[in-house]
């Protein structure tokens, strides 16, 4: 029987792709992976998807993809890998995958996420910090994600935010709308280990009026930790 691989590929850079990720990939019938001008999936995967057959994905078809996918392969011998940015438990709908793919084996291959890359960048903790992603997968309010935020940050851990669907302009000003002192240290690190990465290290303060990548992720620094 084939096997459904959920495929972590790293946060860009072919550097941060595991011989796990390419073992899984190379050994595959079936790739799916997103194909947006925004997404770096197929360019970090460039060469392990020769002769495969490859179902891509925006953010309006990719549910239907999977779905097309799960339906076409049930029950026959075709290795299906499905990729996915960084890691696969990390903000990328991983409950919703293993629930289409439930009549398939599957096995969820780790990457390294652009939250570690960040973490790392920041010189923090990751048992010390939240991590909050503004992808909500139709979920939860924006308004529930910014006020469970704050709580965290109150309660003293960093926070290290996936910018999706809101930028770090709007989390900056909803942090200091708060109370929460702008002179807090931050950082926003733009399309990490990929040729035009770019890290911003200032206040909450200064992040208000300046744009950034919607490729981002931002750190805030908790004083308390340090
Ligand atoms: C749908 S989530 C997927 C996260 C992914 N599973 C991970 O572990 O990195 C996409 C968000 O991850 C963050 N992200 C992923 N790759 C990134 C990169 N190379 N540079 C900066 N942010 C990145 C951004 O916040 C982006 O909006």
């Amino acid at each position: 029987m084939g096997k459904v691989y959920i495929v972590g590929i790293g946060p860009g850079s072919p550097k941060y792709l595991t011989d796990k990720a390419k073992e899984a990939i190379k050994g595959a019938d079936v790739v799916v992976a997103w194909d947006e001008s925004s997404s770096y999936e197929l360019k970090t995967i460039e060469r392990l998807t020769e002769g495969k057959k490859l179902y891509l994905q925006n953010g309006e078809n990719f549910v239907k993809v999977y779905e097309e996918v799960a339906q076409e392969y049930r029950g026959k011998d075709t290795n299906i890998a499905l990729i996915i940015t960084g890691d696969p438990c990390i903000s990328s709908g991983i409950k919703h995958l293993t629930r289409i793919f439930k009549e398939f084996d599957i096995e969820v291959i780790s990457g390294i996420s652009s939250v570690q890359i960040a973490a790392a960048l920041a010189r923090i903790s990751l048992e010390e910090s939240a991590v909050i992603s503004f992808h909500y997968h139709g979920e939860v309010e924006l308004e529930e994600k910014m006020k469970e935020l704050l709580e965290l940050f109150k309660r003293g851990r960093h926070i290290i935010a996936l910018t999706g669907e809101v930028t770090p302009n709007e989390i900056a000003e909803y942090l200091m709308s708060k109370g929460v002192d702008g002179k807090t240290q931050v950082l926003v690190c733009e399309n990490l280990t990929l040729s035009d990465e770019k890290i911003f290290r200032g206040t909450l303060n200064q992040i208000r009026d300046k744009k950034f990548s919607p490729l981002s992720v931002s750190v805030i620094i908790n004083p308390k930790k340090q």
